[in-house]
């Protein structure tokens, strides 16, 4: 599975959200996205998502435009928004439920692809419980599980640590890591450049809507906060 981005552009207005944008991501690997607020990495995700569409520029996966194939490309794609999941009177497992429904699960299929999913991100001591009852870390979970019920290759998470405690933190590491050495794609973005060091095998950091630099490899042994502070300078539009 190969992810391409290309010349990706998105003004809103006279804002330019992502300007000139290309990358690749590949099967196996977690890509972070790092930039200050407004650096379109929302946008950037919503478009690869088929939430939006560019002012020009393209998303291809395995070669085909997610804006000409926009139905091949939700069936590709698992997308965690930076919002957790509202419906707060429905219980997690009922939630999971519906979009395994709208993804065209039926019958013992159906039951058996959200049990597998319940379990593999944690939801299945919770799953009788209502949304409105869970904490923001198992809100996420839930958000991960309905993400992945369709089993995409690709898993985006826009801020998934945004707000979560240390532990939570830690444990959602473990999931991104988890997914990944599943042979999915995942793309992930985070203001907790700690975090990015620790999962991601590359890193894009985003400054007005721009790539100031990709950084490969092992992050482990990289100041990505040196590299930040150094590339970008928090101007705002
Ligand atoms: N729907 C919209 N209408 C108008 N402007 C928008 C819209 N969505 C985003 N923008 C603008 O586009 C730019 C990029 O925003 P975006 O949300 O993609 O940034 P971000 O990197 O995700 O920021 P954050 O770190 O705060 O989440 C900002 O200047 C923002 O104000
Ligand atoms: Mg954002």
């Amino acid at each position: 599975m190969k992810l391409e981005v290309k010349h990706l552009r998105k003004e809103f207005g006279k804002t330019v959200a992502v300007d000139d944008l290309s990358f690749t991501l590949h099967a196996g690997e977690i890509l972070g996205m790092a930039g200050p607020n407004g650096s379109g990495k929302t946008t950037t995700m919503n478009i690869i998502a088929t939430l939006d569409e560019p002012t020009s520029g393209d998303v291809l996966i395995d070669g085909v435009s997610v804006l000409e194939y926009p139905d091949a490309a939700r069936r590709a794609i698992g997308f965690m928004p930076d919002y957790l999941p509202g419906q707060p009177d429905i219980s997690a497992h009922e939630y999971i439920d519906f979009f395994a429904r709208a993804y065209g699960f039926t019958g013992k299929n159906r039951k058996r692809r959200v049990n597998e999913i319940e379990e593999f991100t944690g939801v299945m001591p919770i799953r009788d419980k209502t949304l409105a009852a869970l904490s923001r870390g198992m809100k996420q979970r839930v958000s991960l599980a309905r993400a992945l019920v369709h089993d995409p290759a690709i898993l985006i998470m826009d801020e998934p640590a945004n707000g979560l405690d240390p532990r939570a933190r830690i444990e959602f590491r473990a999931y991104a890591k988890k997914v990944a050495s599943l042979g999915k794609a995942v793309l992930v973005s985070s203001h907790i450049l700690a975090d990015l060091n620790d999962i991601c095998t590359g890193c894009l950091v985003m400054e007005l809507g721009r790539l100031k630099r990709r950084i490969e490899g092992d992050l482990k042994n990289i100041d990505l906060e040196s590299v930040f502070m150094e590339l970008t300078k928090g101007e705002v539009q």
